[in-house]
């Protein structure tokens, strides 16, 4: 028997647990597992599964130390003690699983560095893309090509919100709750809101596509706090569907090259693939030569998608476990053997669309002088609206041609000074075909 300890019994563990329980028409190699120990915090909170007695327990530190368990399956989220957690279980010769994409974007190397010099792997299939099959993917089945770019949809709580935002006009706090009581949402619903928890996963992501350590500060994130009603329905009448986006671009192979690495909401031609990727369902475009583009798309939250990922983890180890011999050399495309960090491009060299929304005073010229302002800076404009007045202000819709993100800025810098500009209501960027 493998014995696993698993740390948390919150959405994703009972998940996990309900799996392990139910073996029936799954692979055989499940009922070679025991679930041995399971930690929480609260003894006394309800739980959805039965466990044997002795088996729940406050005290973590019992079960990354318990000399019997070889896997340790870490579902408690954020980062302490998590990442402590994780680095004891490693140095006593746990194998990990982990859906924490928070404490790997932040602690990776040193993680990585501590399993490979105890001979252990560290698993993540279920940090990014829930029940979506993408890190293994990435390290294995794509691993003879050249990565160009991995665009992807991969919050699914932002995407229910701009999903539900966009078709039954909901209010944005009113489908927060729904995707907190699903189990969608980061304890901290923050994280998703605020792009953190795309931009964790799209740094995960790069590193494994472009082979090189990636720093979680150096990805440039926005969230869609920003993003109103008014500019989704403005971005559908001009064609586009408005989604939260994380890219990573660049060449691999040439080390000189740098990154792009950005989270952030984006109009995106309703004909794009990843515009039909609605509700919680995440969708991440990979593209590589010789492969071209290959889109893996499916529910990227929730209990049962996520739990997915973490037991297929659980039962790739036990697979490996049950195979080799006493002391078995890491299989170097399971582990991670990054050593040198990304180069990244800084946001203002990007050369993208932008999509922007004014509010103007009823003055002559006002579009004259967002013209010569936009041109003063080399920005050049695809078509600008004026949409009406309303209690003496008129908006203003501009969608720009590609160009240089620092431009753009300087030129709305001298916007926001111009007398007929009341405020300068919204500004998103638009994918353009050039960037991926
Ligand atoms: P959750 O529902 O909040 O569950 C967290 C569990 O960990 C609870 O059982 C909690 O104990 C326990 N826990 C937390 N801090 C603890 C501490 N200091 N000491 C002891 N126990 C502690 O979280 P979740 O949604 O399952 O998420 C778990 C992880 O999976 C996170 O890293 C998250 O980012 C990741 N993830 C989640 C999803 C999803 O759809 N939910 C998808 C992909 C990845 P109590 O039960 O006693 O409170
Ligand atoms: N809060 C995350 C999301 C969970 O909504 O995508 C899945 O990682």
């Amino acid at each position: 028997m493998f014995k696993v300890g698993l740390l948390g019994l919150g959405t994703v563990g009972t998940g996990a647990v309900k799996i392990l329980q139910d073996r029936l028409g799954r692979n055989p190699l499940l009922a070679e597992i025991e679930i041995a120990k399971v930690g929480v915090r609260d003894l006394a909170k309800a739980r959805q599964v039965e466990l044997a007695a002795g088996v729940l327990t406050q005290d973590l530190d019992s079960i990354v130390a318990d000399p019997e368990i070889c896997i340790v399956v870490e579902l408690l989220g954020g980062l302490e003690p998590a990442r402590s957690l994780i680095l004891e279980a490693i140095a006593h010769g746990k194998h990990i699983v982990t859906a924490n994409k928070a404490v790997i974007a932040r602690y990776g190397p040193e993680i990585y560095e501590a399993a490979n010099q105890a001979g252990v792997y560290v698993l993540l299939e279920a940090a990014v893309g829930g029940g979506i099959p993408i890190i293994k993917p990435l390290k294995q089945s794509l691993g003879a090509n050249r990565i160009a770019s991995i665009v992807g949809i991969v919050n699914g709580t932002t995407n229910y919100i701009l999903t539900q935002m966009t078709q039954a006009g909901a209010e944005f706090a009113d489908v927060l709750a729904d995707a907190q009581r699903l189990g969608y949402a980061e304890a901290d619903p923050g994280a998703d809101i605020d792009g953190l928890d795309a931009a964790d996963k799209i740094a995960i992501l790069a590193s494994l596509g472009f082979g090189g350590r990636v720093k979680r500060e150096d990805v440039y994130c926005e969230g869609v706090r920003g993003v109103s009603a008014v500019d989704i329905a403005y971005a559908e009448r001009l064609g586009f569907t408005v989604k939260l986006l994380a890219i990573a671009s660049g060449q691999q192979g040439d080390l000189s090259e740098s990154l792009q690495l950005r989270v952030h909401p984006t109009l995106l031609p309703k004909e794009h693939p990843l515009a039909s990727i609605n509700g919680v369902n995440n969708g991440i475009l990979v593209s590589g030569d010789p492969l071209g583009e290959v889109m893996f798309s499916g529910p990227g939250a929730g209990a049962g998608p996520t739990a997915s990922a973490v037991v297929s983890d659980i039962l790739n180890i036990v697979g490996i476990l049950s195979s080799s011999d006493e002391n078995p050399a890491l299989d170097p495309l399971l582990s991670c053997v990054h050593q040198h960090y990304c180069q990244i491009t800084p946001i203002e060299e990007l050369q993208t669309r932008f999509y922007a929304r004014f509010l103007c005073r009823d003055l002559p010229g006002v579009i004259g002088h967002l013209g010569t302002c936009f041109g003063d800076h080399r920005v050049s404009l695809e078509s600008i609206v004026q949409i009406g007045f309303q209690n003496e202000t008129a908006e203003i819709v501009v969608v720009t041609h590609q160009v240089r993100e620092g431009n753009f800025r300087a030129a709305l810098a001298e916007i926001q000074k111009l007398e007929g500009i009341k405020a300068i209501a919204s500004v998103l960027r638009v994918l353009s075909s050039q960037e991926v």
